[in-house]
């Protein structure tokens, strides 16, 4: 049973620089629940991404991430997750009692989005190419969790929240 306290959850699964932050926050606030972000929580008790990576491996860090999104899951509210959280089974086992809503972007826009590096898996020369080809790789991970399915290629941000959160509202 859902008591009146408890906060609208839902989740958001995409590839790398769908707008799973930007969109998070905005969704968050039209619902007026709390805004998680699962790299964030990470980061903040592990130390930054590239170097858990580097230090310990993708391994463990899928592991402390399936461990932020239980929490975050616990606590409630909007929680973004990072792109390749999907691939973790246990992860993908969190998600089954949430509404999860999948963005996507499409691989020309996302050039300038991926600018600025911060991620380890886009390291090397053409990290547009990384990118398509990952998310070719996970895109049935992400259609197995989803809901829905949202591109975030051409409108604005401030109006995807806004139908997410539309949506949410409907899966009560
Ligand atoms: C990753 C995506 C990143 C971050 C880490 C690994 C991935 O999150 O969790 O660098 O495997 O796709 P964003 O999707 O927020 O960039």
């Amino acid at each position: 049973m859902t008591s009146e306290a408890e906060p609208l959850t839902l989740v958001l699964v995409g590839p790398m620089a769908a707008g799973k932050t930007s969109v998070g926050r905005r969704v968050a606030r039209a619902l007026a629940v709390r805004f998680i972000d699962t790299d964030k929580r990470v980061a903040a008790a592990h130390g930054p991404i590239p170097a858990i990576f580097a230090e310990h491996g993708e391994a463990r860090f899928r592991e402390l991430e399936r461990e932020a999104v239980a929490d975050a899951l616990d606590e409630g509210g909007v929680v973004s997750l990072g792109g390749g959280a999907v691939t973790d089974a246990g992860t993908r086992e969190l998600l089954k009692s949430h509404p999860v809503a999948f963005l996507t972007v499409s691989a020309d826009v996302v050039a300038a989005r991926i600018a600025g590096g911060g991620r380890p898996l886009l390291a090397g020369d053409d990290p547009v190419e990384r990118w398509k080809t990952i998310f070719e790789e996970r895109r049935h991970l992400y259609e197995e969790v989803a809901t829905a399915t949202f591109d975030t290629s051409r409108r604005p941000m401030q109006r995807i929240a806004d139908e997410i959160a539309a949506w949410r509202r409907e899966q009560r």
